[in-house]
C-alpha cells in the first residue's frame, strides 16, 4: 500500500533537478541511510580515482619535485577556488591547511593582538555559550595566554545569536566577536551580514566559523566585509576524515595581522632557511608548516561538482530537504519536539529533533543502518547533505526514527 508521504517523496525525487548527483558518490545507492553529512560527507566516486591517480602520477611518479611542480602553491589555489566557488571570496584571501581548531587559534591571536595593538581598551572577546566547543576553549586559551576577557551571549540552544543580542554585548571593549554561522546543535543560521556590520560599528573585528555552513548555504565573505573566517572541509565538502581546514583573512588586514606560529611554509623565501622569520606577501604568511597534500585531494572532486550544482540550487535543495524531514518529523512523531529553527530561512542544512531517549534511540538507529547523530540535550541531528540525500532516504530515515522511538 502506498502511503501519502511515500507518494511525497517520490514525487519530490522526480522533481529535483540535482537528484542525478546522488549517484556520484560512494555508497549512496544502498539502503543505508545517512544523516551525518554534516559530519563526514560522503566520498564523491570520482575521488577514489583522483587519489589513486595522484599516489601513481603525482606523488610517485614525480616524487620530491611535486612541491616546486604544484604542491607548494595547492593551498592557495585550493583556497582560491574554495573562495570562487562556496565563499564568496576573492582570490588571494583563503588558504588550506592545519584543522578548523589551529586555523582559530592563528586568526583569533592575530585579530586580539591587533585590536589590542590599535586600541589597548580592547580587551574582550564577545562569544556566544552555545559556540562550538573548539571555538570556546580556543579562546578561553586565548584570553588566559593574553590577559583578556570572554564576555558571554547566552543563547537558547534550539536558536542562535540575534542581532539584538550582539548589539547588547559589544562595545569600546570589543576586540573580537567569535561567532558560528550556522549553528552546530540548532542549525541557527546566523544573519552573518547583519551580524558583522554590528561588530564593525562598534569597532571590533569579528572571525566567523564556517563549518556548518560551507558547501551547504551560501555564504558571501567580500561582500559581508567579513574579517576572518574558518571552516573544515569533511563535512559538507566531502574531503575525507580529518581533510584540512581553511582560513579567510580579508585582504584589507593581510598586512596588519601577525601570525603567532610563524613557520617556515608562511616565510617570504621558505628554501633560502635564513636567519630571521619575514612572512610572506599576502594569505601565505599564514601558513606555519607543510600542508597536508593527500588530504587536499578528494575534496577537488567535490568542489566540481558543487560549482556544476551551483550554490544557490544546493541551499534550494538543502531547505526542501530539511522542510521534508520537519513535515514528516510533525507528522509521524508527535512526541518529539523540533530544536531547529521552524522557519528555513533561519535553518541551516541540518534538523534537530528532541526527545529524553535520543541517546538510546541513535544507537538503536546505527545498528539498523540508519545514521543520524546526537548531541545533548537529547538531540537527534539529521544531517542532509543536498547532493548525496534523496527524499526517499529522508521518508526512510524518520520512519525508523518513529520506530526505534515505540
Ligand atoms: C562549528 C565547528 N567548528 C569546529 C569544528 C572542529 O574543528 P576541527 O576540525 O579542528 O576538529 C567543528 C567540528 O565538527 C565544528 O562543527
Amino acid at each position: 500500500m502506498t502511503t501519502p508521504t511515500q507518494t511525497g517523496a517520490a514525487r519530490l525525487d522526480a522533481a529535483d533537478p540535482l537528484a542525478r548527483f546522488r549517484e556520484r558518490f560512494v555508497g549512496a545507492g544502498t539502503d543505508l541511510v545517512y544523516f551525518d553529512g554534516n559530519s563526514l560527507g560522503r566520498p564523491v566516486a570520482a575521488a577514489a580515482e583522483r587519489l589513486g591517480e595522484f599516489v601513481r602520477q603525482e606523488w610517485g611518479g614525480r616524487l620530491i619535485r611535486g612541491w616546486d611542480e604544484s604542491w607548494m602553491d595547492l593551498p592557495t589555489r585550493l583556497g582560491d577556488d574554495l573562495g570562487r566557488v562556496v565563499l564568496g571570496a576573492a582570490a588571494g584571501q583563503t588558504a588550506v591547511g592545519d584543522s578548523t581548531t589551529v586555523w582559530i587559534y592563528k586568526l583569533v591571536r592575530a585579530a586580539v593582538d591587533h585590536a589590542v595593538r590599535v586600541d589597548p581598551r580592547r580587551t574582550e572577546i564577545v562569544i556566544d555559550t552555545d559556540n562550538f566547543p573548539t571555538d570556546r576553549y580556543v579562546a578561553e586559551g586565548i584570553a588566559a595566554e593574553r590577559g583578556l576577557t570572554l564576555r558571554w551571549i547566552e543563547v537558547d540552544t534550539s536558536a542562535g545569536v540575534t542581532a539584538e543580542q550582539l548589539t547588547q554585548a559589544v562595545g569600546e571593549r570589543t576586540a573580537l566577536v567569535v561567532l558560528n554561522h550556522v549553528a552546530y546543535r540548532s542549525a541557527w543560521l546566523a544573519d552573518a551580514s547583519e551580524l558583522t556590520r554590528i561588530a564593525h560599528d562598534a569597532g571590533a573585528l569579528v572571525l566567523w566559523d564556517l563549518c556548518h555552513s560551507a558547501g551547504a548555504v551560501p555564504v558571501a565573505l567580500d561582500e559581508w566585509d567579513v574579517d576572518l573566517a574558518v571552516g573544515c572541509t569533511y563535512k559538507y565538502l566531502n574531503g575525507g576524515p580529518g581533510s584540512p581546514a581553511f582560513g579567510y583573512v580579508n585582504a584589507r588586514l593581510q598586512g596588519e595581522l601577525t601570525q603567532p606560529i610563524q613557520g617556515w611554509m608562511g616565510h617570504a623565501d621558505p628554501f633560502r632557511m635564513g636567519p630571521g622569520y619575514t612572512p610572506a606577501r599576502g594569505i601565505r604568511r599564514f601558513i606555519s608548516g607543510t600542508p597536508p597534500i593527500l588530504g587536499m585531494v578528494a575534496m577537488q572532486s567535490m568542489l566540481e561538482l558543487v560549482e556544476e550544482a551551483g550554490i544557490d540550487a544546493i541551499r534550494d535543495k538543502s531547505v526542501a530537504l530539511t522542510s521534508y524531514a520537519v513535515e514528516l518529523a510533525d507528522e509521524l512523531l508527535p512526541e518529539v519536539t523540533l530544536a531547529s529553527p521552524r522557519d528555513p530561512a533561519l535553518r541551516g542544512g541540518h534538523v534537530t529533533l528532541h526527545h529524553d531517549r535520543m541517546r538510546e534511540v541513535t544507537a538503536t538507529l546505527w545498528e539498523r543502518d540508519v545514521i543520524p547523530d546526537y548531541r545533548d540535550p537529547g538531540g537527534l541531528r539529521i544531517g542532509l547533505s543536498p547532493l548525496s540525500t534523496s527524499f526517499d532516504e529522508v521518508e526512510r530515515g524518520i520512519a525508523a526514527v518513529a520506530e526505534a522511538l515505540r
